[in-house]
């Protein structure tokens, strides 16, 4: 076993975003159906999608916290939905007979952005971890996005070959907005220096949306990792690429390539 892959299965993926807390079963079935195939060491990222954006939306947690808000309960509940939404991903893990292990970032991380602080775990089996209300030395707590594990975890570990994005309802990044696009919209690779009308859907991302997602990506590509973001209601573009070959989706390129 060589290698190491580190992928993210966005909350948009997983859940749905219109309804609170509503999983995406047969999407983390087809997902986890994958993983089942791979013959590498595997770092899964999760999101929170409607697990975790309407609440902490609602009680602003990602900005800390506030004189005049009671942001208590609703740090209790986010922290639990998001267990919840993982142990939906575990209980799939299991029926797939792998090996992993769970690691809730508010246990071991603190602070937001790339430089959070913390030793990322690693298991021998799958390391799981997810974005999540963690503390913060300044705001006392905040909200860690799995774009920004990712970015750590991509970088920081060794050995690591393939880093995937997987999104939901859309096959990579798009010249225009989705609602607009047609297959040739779609670019097939992106740079840093290459425009893109990204929509941050701010009513209900708390974190940063496909912004954060690109600024990421294109931070883990600058140091020679390939990099994708792909429709991960294709699970077997996923498999793709990490088998090595190439599938629909946007690869990643450091904006000096
Ligand atoms: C957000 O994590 C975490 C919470 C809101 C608790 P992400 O930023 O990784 O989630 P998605 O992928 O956008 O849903």
């Amino acid at each position: 076993m060589s290698g190491k892959v580190v992928i993210k299965f966005g909350g948009g993926l997983i859940t749905d975003k219109e309804n609170m807390c509503t999983p995406n079963l047969d999407v983390i079935d087809s997902l986890v159906d994958v993983l089942s195939k791979v013959e590498k060491q595997i770092i899964l990222v999760h999101g929170a999608g409607s697990f975790g954006h309407m609440k902490a939306k609602k009680a602003r947690l990602a900005e800390g916290r506030l004189p005049d808000l009671n942001q208590d309960i609703s740090v209790r509940e986010v922290r639990e939905d998001m267990l919840l939404l993982n142990k939906y991903l575990t209980d799939s893990i299991q029926r797939y007979d792998l090996d992993y292990s769970t690691y809730p970032p508010r246990d071991w991380a603190i602070g937001t952005g790339p430089d959070f602080k913390g030793n990322l775990p690693l298991s021998d089996g799958i390391t799981v971890v997810f974005g999540d209300v963690v503390n913060d030395y300044e705001k006392e707590f905040t909200i860690l996005s799995g774009d920004d594990l990712m970015y750590r975890y991509a970088t920081e570990i060794d050995d690591v070959d393939c880093v995937i994005f997987a999104m939901g309802g859309v096959d990579g990044l798009l010249k225009v907005p989705p609602s607009e696009a047609t297959e040739n919209d779609l670019f097939k690779t992106w740079s840093p220096d290459m425009n893109f009308e990204g929509k941050h859907a701010t009513e209900f991302d708390v974190t940063g949306g496909i912004g954060l997602k690109v600024t990421r990506a294109s931070m883990i590509a600058e140091k020679g990792i390939e990099v994708w973001l792909v429709n991960g209601m294709y699970p077997e573009r996923i498999l793709e690429l990490i088998e090595g070959k190439t599938a629909i989706g946007t690869k990643i390129v450091s904006g000096n390539c």
